[in-house]
């Protein structure tokens, strides 16, 4: 089942196929978040310092991760949120194929390492990243409310 063909590339526009499929991802990552406008997708396509990938299994797309750097004065780091593989597809390395690809972006752009949080109820989510090479890092996470 691995050898199915995925291809994973950046998405550099936003079209009616592409706000469709994260209407389908998106509330199968989050509850509580409603799917990204085109103008939310273009936002994050047109920024420099992030990039949307896509992976794609017969043109259609199936999963998605953003990648995103911010520079501090210890150096460019990196970021991997909203990983999401639609239900139908996984278990079959798109989630793979997607980290593998964001990382060798982040070592390209000169970031020392690639971070992510996961909660551990997410089962599959904390194997595959274990399984990618990701360890534990010890710190405490705060969170500030601005409300909504
Ligand atoms: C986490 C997620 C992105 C993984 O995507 P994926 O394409 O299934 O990833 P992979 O196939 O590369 O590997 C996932 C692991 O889960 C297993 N798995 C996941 N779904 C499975 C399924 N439906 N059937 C069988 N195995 C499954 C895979 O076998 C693999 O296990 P392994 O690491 O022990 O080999 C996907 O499960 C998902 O979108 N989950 C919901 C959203 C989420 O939790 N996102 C992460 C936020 S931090």
């Amino acid at each position: 089942m691995r050898s199915m063909s995925v291809s994973i590339r950046a998405a550099s526009e936003v079209d009616d196929a592409l706000v469709a499929a994260f209407a389908r991802l998106i509330p199968q990552l989050s509850s509580s978040s409603p799917p990204p406008s085109a103008s939310d997708l273009l936002a994050i396509v047109d920024n420099p310092n992030s990039v949307l990938f896509v992976a794609e299994v017969d043109g259609e797309v199936v999963g998605s991760l953003t990648l995103a750097f911010y520079r501090i004065p210890t150096g460019l780091k990196a970021w991997i949120e909203d990983v999401v593989v639609d239900d139908a597809a996984r278990g079959k390395g798109v989630g793979e194929a997607l980290n593998q690809a964001a990382i060798a972006e982040a070592r390209k752009r000169g970031a020392k390492n690639v971070s992510l949080t996961s909660r551990s109820s997410r089962e599959a989510a904390n194997r595959l990243y274990q399984r990618l090479g990701f360890t534990p890092y010890e710190t405490n996470l705060y969170r500030y409310s601005l409300g909504d």
